[in-house]
């Protein structure tokens, strides 16, 4: 019965379409829900009779945005590294401690050894508090296993979030994250002994959507994430890169080569990778909370990316070490403030753009024919979303049409 069909009307609808106003704001819409999905959307003067019976909700003149997508996060982790936190607040760096076993490697023995139902618990809270702040999509990674055994219940803990929670997930294979304490200093047998088979297991399980990979110094070169993706191809799933986060090694341009739906961080990136995301349709996703936890100089080339029209999306990147973030809206202000996105560009980055980043047609813009994943916000005007910090003005949120 919840899921029926319903008007929301009494809404300033900031529809994220492409048209001459900003946000594709509508005023004084009226949004027509049948069977979880938009059926019209537009001013309520011109609703046509046939939905003008629908049982109606007034939301007093509120603005609605399309459902948020969160299209970047590691948020199934075991442990956390708060003592991390305090290393490099004492001066030492994040490759200095990922070098010494630290990072990613020490996440990985809390990763492995807690169970299932730990996993779950600890990562539902995660995601309840992106639920509060509006988010009704999200990615997760794998890559805290790089064994087979804790890749695939990662994963298996992935696919029960959404389950549990009205939330849709997509899932990533990020085998290729970094090589485990027992293969230091053999890297290509880790991707060949271990990262391909279990990419292999986890896909016959229907366990990926995604293949993700770690293109840096501290993780692997272009040539070891090439194989990886050359298994990627070979079983029809599309592929995204961490690359150029701590420097530049090509990994967009490799990302771009197999037609990668996004390349994420980016701060290195150079004309020529923007170039070569430009043709492939490669979506940039700009992580901030990254950028803040590490206190990076270099800023991802927002104008670049601008000049040549290649869609940006924004995530928290949820992890335990270098994006402790579990607040969407603060990537919003994060994006703003630290690398000068507009308001505008920053909601783009959490709806239609989050969307395209994920592969997802169905959801991002308030739309007919979109499912009706949305947020109604307590504010006037969407700028406030990113401007605030700390708050979160969530009034209702949506979730395929129901309340
Ligand atoms: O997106 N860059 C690589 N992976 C994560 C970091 C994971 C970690 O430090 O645990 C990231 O920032
Ligand atoms: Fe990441």
């Amino acid at each position: 019965m919840m899921k029926t069909s319903k008007l929301f009307v009494d809404l300033n609808a900031a529809t994220m379409c492409e048209n001459q106003d900003a946000y594709g704001m509508i005023e004084n819409a009226a949004i027509a829900i049948t069977e979880g999905v938009i059926a019209w959307v537009g001013p309520v003067a011109e609703l046509p009779t046939a939905f003008a019976s629908l049982p109606r909700e007034s939301f007093d003149g509120r603005t609605v945005t399309p459902g948020l997508i969160d299209c970047h996060t590691h948020i199934v982790h075991g442990g956390d590294r708060s003592v991390e936190f305090e290393m490099r607040l004492k001066g030492a760096s994040y490759e200095e401690l990922a070098r010494a076993g630290g990072g990613i490697v020490s996440t990985v023995t809390a990763t492995r050894s807690a169970s299932e139902d730990t996993l779950l618990r600890d990562a539902l809270r995660r995601v309840d508090a992106l639920i509060a702040e509006g988010v009704t999509s999200i990615e997760i990674k794998s890559g805290y296993g790089l064994e087979t055994d804790t890749e695939l219940r990662m994963l298996r803990v992935a696919r029960s979030i959404a389950k549990n929670r009205q939330i849709r997930v997509k899932t990533t294979f990020l085998g290729a994250h970094a090589t485990p304490a027992e293969y230091t200093g053999r890297d290509d047998n880790y991707i060949d002994e271990v990262c391909i088979p279990t990419l292999r297991a986890a896909h016959a399980e229907g366990l990926v959507d995604v293949v993700d990979g770690f293109c840096e110094g501290i993780a692997f070169n272009p040539s070891q994430i090439a194989r990886v993706f050359d298994v990627a191809r070979e079983l029809g799933l599309p592929v995204k890169l961490h690359a150029e986060q701590l420097s530049n090694s090509g990994g967009a341009k490799l990302a771009a080569s197999y037609g990668a739906l996004s390349a994420d961080h980016i701060e290195y990136l150079d004309e020529d990778g923007v170039k070569a995301m430009v043709d492939a349709g490669t979506i940039a996703v700009i992580l901030p909370g990254a950028f803040y936890t590490l206190r990076e100089t270099q800023a991802p080339p927002i104008d670049l990316l601008r000049k040549h029209g290649v869609p940006m999306a924004l995530a928290t990147d949820i992890n335990p070490g270098s994006s402790p973030l579990h607040s969407l809206l603060l990537a919003l202000n994060m994006g703003c403030t630290l690398f000068r996105l507009t308001p505008e560009e920053a909601l783009r980055g959490v709806t239609i753009n989050a969307a395209l980043a994920l592969g997802l047609s169905d959801t991002g813009l308030i739309k007919k024919g979109m499912r009706a994943d949305l947020v109604v916000w307590d504010v006037k005007h969407p700028a406030e979303l990113a401007y605030r910090i700390g708050f979160n003005p969530l009034h209702s949120r949506i979730f395929g049409g129901i309340l």
